[in-house]
């Protein structure tokens, strides 16, 4: 056994005894440049929904393990290409839209929507020069359900066999996924760990202590509120509290009348979160990327079934900023106790962190020995 081996195999085993990773995991720029490379250029990043790659031309752009992406809707299906033009390296398309060509705006290299290399300005004059030689390099882009993901390994198990059984839980809130309507996509910065944030999202420990109003609307009791890890993807579920329902809640709450009667909280390795609230159909996605070890960077898109009032989506949307902002404040807290390193590891509830210390356990597995 190597010497690598042996320090994974210690820290997996004090995990198991509630022990956590220690402080400089959450700190340390080698740590993020090793999570880029072995764990996010080897996983599928959430890149955008289906509904705006439906007709030929189509393309969203978004970024895997550092690497700027894009998704084409050709006449064969999805294209996933590294949106980085084989000429100079500037990004060939920016943001989302429809193309009948891709057009680098830097010296107007011109690619298929298959990413094959059609037209170069005076190339005609330049020595051994093939147009094939320099497509648009290709990865992997899979839909599940409505969602598009991209990943840079070829050898990676597919979207489908990782997060596939997620739909099927979602179908079970009253959420009816090719139904969804888009409503907006907001980017967001904060200043913790990608970990620190999604390990705050894996838990509802602290949810009665530090959402009031979210501990209003959903029942985060122990005995009702479940949290199960799947392998690639972990779920939480809590029912809709009776005195919400019955407008009784302590306090002033959106109308979480509706269909959906449980939230659902799913997490997708390494980092997507898709979220439901009790109420009219609804959903959000969201993304955490790490902006070097101290501070994290991620969108968040939000999606409702038809005929939602614009009344209600702002109300939940509002009602998720708030839950976010508290969640904010509370990593961030976090992170300033990393960063002093004392004390250098935490120690879990065993029975209510388990998913935290499931996923502390694929990130020591992913990334090995530090
Ligand atoms: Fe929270």
């Amino acid at each position: 056994m190597t010497l690598r081996a042996d320090v994974s195999a210690t820290l997996l085993a004090a995990l198991d005894r509630g022990e956590s990773l220690p402080a400089r995991w959450y700190t340390d720029p080698s740590i993020t440049e090793r999570e880029i490379a072995r764990v996010f250029r080897k996983s599928w990043n959430y890149i955008g929904p289906l509904s705006q790659l439906v007709d030929i031309g189509d393309y969203v752009t978004g970024y895997a393990g550092g690497v700027p992406v894009a998704v084409v809707r050709n006449e064969n299906g999805l294209a996933g290409l590294v949106n980085v033009c084989r000429h100079r390296r500037h990004e060939v398309l920016k943001g989302r839209g429809n193309a009948k060509s891709l057009q680098c705006g830097y010296h107007a290299w011109t690619y298929d929507l298959a990413g094959g290399l059609k037209r170069v300005p005076r190339s005609a004059s330049e020595p051994n020069f093939n147009l094939a030689d320099f497509p648009l390099l290709p990865i992997r882009a899979e839909a599940v359900g409505p969602f598009v993901f991209v990943n840079l390994d070829p050898e990676a198990p597919t979207a489908a066999s990782c997060y596939g059984p997620v739909l099927d839980l979602i179908a079970e809130s009253g959420v009816v996924l090719h139904t969804l309507v888009h409503y907006g996509r907001e980017e967001w910065r904060s200043n913790a760990n990608w970990k620190t944030m999604l390990e705050n999202y894996l838990e509802c420990y602290h949810c009665a202590v530090a959402h009031p109003g979210f501990n209003a609307a959903i029942d985060v009791r122990p005995d009702v509120y479940t949290l199960k890890a799947h392998g690639y993807f972990s779920s939480q579920s809590g029912p809709v509290r009776p005195a919400a329902l019955e407008g009784k809640a302590k306090r002033k709450l959106y109308d979480v009348s509706g269909v959906v009667r449980q939230s659902q909280y799913h997490f997708l390795w390494p980092n997507v979160t898709i979220n439901i609230n009790p109420g009219f159909p609804n959903l959000s996605i969201d993304v955490w990327t790490p902006d070097g070890p101290n501070a994290t960077r991620g969108f968040s898109e939000q999606f409702f079934g038809p005929g939602v009032s614009e009344d209600f989506a702002k109300s939940l949307v509002s009602f998720n900023k708030q839950v976010a902002a508290e969640d904010d404040a509370l990593t961030d807290s976090v992170q300033r106790g990393l960063i002093g390193g004392l004390p250098d590891t935490g120690r879990f509830l065993t029975n209510s962190e388990h998913l935290v210390i499931h996923f502390q356990k694929m990130i020591v597995e992913a990334v090995g020995e530090s």
